[in-house]
C-alpha cells in the first residue's frame, strides 16, 4: 500500500515535470514557427502540415500557351519560332482571372493544396520577376497572378506548391543538349549552363521568398547536369518544403516521386508518391476542344493512388482570360462529390497488406481500427462478394458511394463448397451496374477487427 502511495506521488511528480516540459516544447514550437516570418502566426507551418497524407491536390497549368488553346508545349510541338510565339504574350489578358475562383474549384474537388506552374518550358514567368521581362506583368494582364493566388490560398487555408520547368525555350543561355524537351537553338543563343544556373537560382529565390509559405517544389524535366546546391537553396528558403525528384541531380535527397498520367501506376517506392494526371487527355494547358477523361477513369485513378498511400494531383488548364473552362469546373466538382463520400476511407488509415480477398484480388483494402474499407479501383465484377478469408460478421456494412447499408452474412458459399468447406463473409446487393462509372468503396465496421481470429477460424 505504502509503495503504491509513494509510486503515486512519484507518478504525480513525473507527470508535472512532463507537463511542464510539454508546455515548454509547445511555447518554443510556436515561437519558432512565428520567427520564420514567412508563415502567418496561427496558421500551421509547412513543417507541421503533413503533405503526404493520402491527399488530393489541384495542379494548374496556366501560361501564355493558353492563348493558342492547343497544348502547353505548342512552341516546340508546332515548331513556332520564338518571335512568333512571343505574340501570345500580347494576347494574354487574364481579364477574368480571380484567384478565389481557382481556390473555389480546388475546394469543389476537395483538394488540400494547389500546385501552380510558375514557369513552364516556354520560360514565361507567371510572377513579377526582376530577372527577365518575359513575364506576366508585361502582358495586357499587368498583374502578378502568383501573388494574387498566394494571397487567396493563404486567406482560405489552401496550401500552395510551385511547378518550375528546368528547360527554358526563351532564355539564350539555357540550352542543354543532354536534356530532353529541348528546342532548336536560335540566332543569338549562347548556351552557358553556369549563367543559366545563376538565373534559375535567382528565380527560385524570388519564388520562395516573396510568396509566403510554399509547401512543395515540383521541378520538371531533370536537366542531367548535377547542381546539388539547387535543392539546398530551396530548403534553406523554405524549411519544411517537399521537393520532387525531377530536379538538378537530386534523386538521392529528394522527398517524393511524381509518376505521371499512365506512365507508372506503381506505388512501390522508397519515397513518397504524388501521382499526377490531368482531366484533359491531350494537354495539361488549356485546349479548346479537349477530350476529357471520364468520371470513372478519374475516380478509379484517385482511389488507386490514395488507397495505396500516395497523393494525387489533378490538373486543370485555365484559359487566357483567366477562367477555368466550364466543363473542367463541372468535372472537378463531380469528382469532388464522389470524393467527399468516400474520403473517410483514406483518413488516418493504413493500407492492408496482410489480407487479400481471394475472390477479388484486385480490391485494395485500407483500415482504421475496427473499420475496414474495400476499394475497387479496377471495378466490380458482380453485385455481391465472397469476402474470403474474412469470416467475421461486421456490425455494419456501408456502401460509401450512396450511404446505403449493405446486406452481410457469414455463410457457406456454394461455388467452392466441397473444396473450401468454411463459412465466409458474404456481402450482397451492391448496385454495381448503377455505379459502374465510378470507383466503389465499401466500409465494414467490426466490433473487434482481428485478422488473427479470422485466420484461425478459417
Ligand atoms: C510533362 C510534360 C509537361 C507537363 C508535366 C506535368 O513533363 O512535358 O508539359 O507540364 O509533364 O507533370
Amino acid at each position: 500500500m505504502r509503495k503504491l502511495v509513494i509510486s503515486r506521488f512519484r507518478n504525480a511528480g513525473t507527470k508535472m515535470r512532463m507537463r511542464f516540459r510539454t508546455i515548454l516544447v509547445v511555447v518554443f514550437a510556436v515561437l519558432a514557427a512565428c520567427s520564420t516570418g514567412r508563415t502567418d502566426c496561427g496558421q500551421p507551418s509547412a513543417s507541421t502540415w503533413k503533405m503526404f497524407d493520402r491527399r488530393l491536390g489541384m495542379f494548374v497549368h496556366w501560361g501564355i500557351y493558353s492563348v493558342g488553346g492547343w497544348h502547353e508545349q505548342e512552341q516546340m510541338r508546332r515548331g513556332i519560332p520564338r518571335d512568333e510565339y512571343a505574340k501570345c504574350a500580347e494576347r494574354f489578358t487574364a481579364e477574368r482571372f480571380s484567384a478565389d475562383a481557382f481556390v473555389d474549384v480546388a475546394e469543389s474537388l476537395g483538394a488540400d493544396y494547389i500546385v501552380f506552374t510558375a514557369k513552364h518550358h516556354d520560360g514565361f514567368c507567371m510572377w513579377d520577376t526582376k530577372t527577365t521581362d518575359w513575364k506576366v506583368t508585361n502582358t495586357p494582364a499587368r498583374r502578378d497572378v502568383l501573388k494574387e493566388l498566394a494571397k487567396a490560398c493563404r486567406r482560405r487555408g489552401m496550401k500552395l506548391g510551385l511547378y518550375y520547368s528546368n528547360p527554358d525555350w526563351h532564355h539564350p543561355n539555357a540550352h542543354n543538349e543532354k536534356s530532353t524537351h529541348q528546342i532548336l537553338m536560335e540566332l543569338g543563343d549562347v548556351p552557358d549552363m553556369e549563367k543559366y544556373i545563376a538565373y534559375v537560382k535567382a528565380q527560385v529565390t524570388e519564388l520562395l521568398t516573396n510568396y509566403g509559405e510554399i509547401v512543395c517544389f515540383f521541378w520538371d524535366i531533370p536537366p542531367r547536369i548535377d547542381c546539388p546546391e539547387m535543392d539546398v537553396l530551396v530548403r534553406r528558403l523554405q524549411p519544411g518544403i517537399m521537393v520532387n525528384d525531377r530536379g538538378w541531380g537530386n534523386k538521392a535527397t529528394c522527398d517524393y516521386s511524381t509518376p505521371e498520367r499512365d506512365y507508372k501506376w506503381d506505388t512501390q517506392s522508397e519515397r513518397h508518391i504524388e501521382a499526377c494526371d490531368a482531366i484533359g487527355v491531350q494537354s495539361w494547358g488549356y485546349r479548346a476542344n479537349e477530350d476529357y477523361h471520364t468520371y470513372g477513369y478519374l475516380t478509379r485513378k484517385i482511389d488507386h493512388f490514395l488507397s495505396t498511400g500516395a497523393n494525387l494531383l489533378l490538373n486543370v488548364g485555365p484559359k487566357a482570360d483567366g477562367t477555368i473552362p466550364e466543363e473542367a469546373r463541372r468535372i472537378m466538382a463531380d469528382v469532388g462529390k464522389w470524393y467527399a463520400k468516400v474520403r473517410d476511407s483514406y483518413r488516418d488509415v493504413k493500407t492492408v497488406t496482410d489480407v487479400k480477398l481471394a475472390t477479388a484480388p484486385n480490391a485494395i483494402m485500407t483500415r482504421r481500427g475496427n473499420a475496414l474499407f474495400v476499394h475497387f479501383p479496377k471495378g466490380l465484377d458482380a453485385t455481391g462478394l465472397d469476402m474470403r478469408p474474412l469470416s467475421m460478421i461486421p456490425e455494419k456494412v456501408t456502401l460509401l458511394n450512396t450511404g446505403a447499408t449493405l446486406n452481410a452474412r457469414v455463410e457457406l458459399m456454394p461455388w467452392n463448397a466441397g473444396s473450401f468447406m468454411h463459412d465466409t463473409l458474404h456481402v450482397w446487393g451492391i448496385p454495381a451496374n448503377e455505379l459502374s462509372n465510378e470507383c466503389v468503396v465499401i466500409r465494414l465496421e467490426f466490433k473487434n477487427y482481428c485478422v488473427q481470429a479470422q485466420e484461425e477460424s478459417r
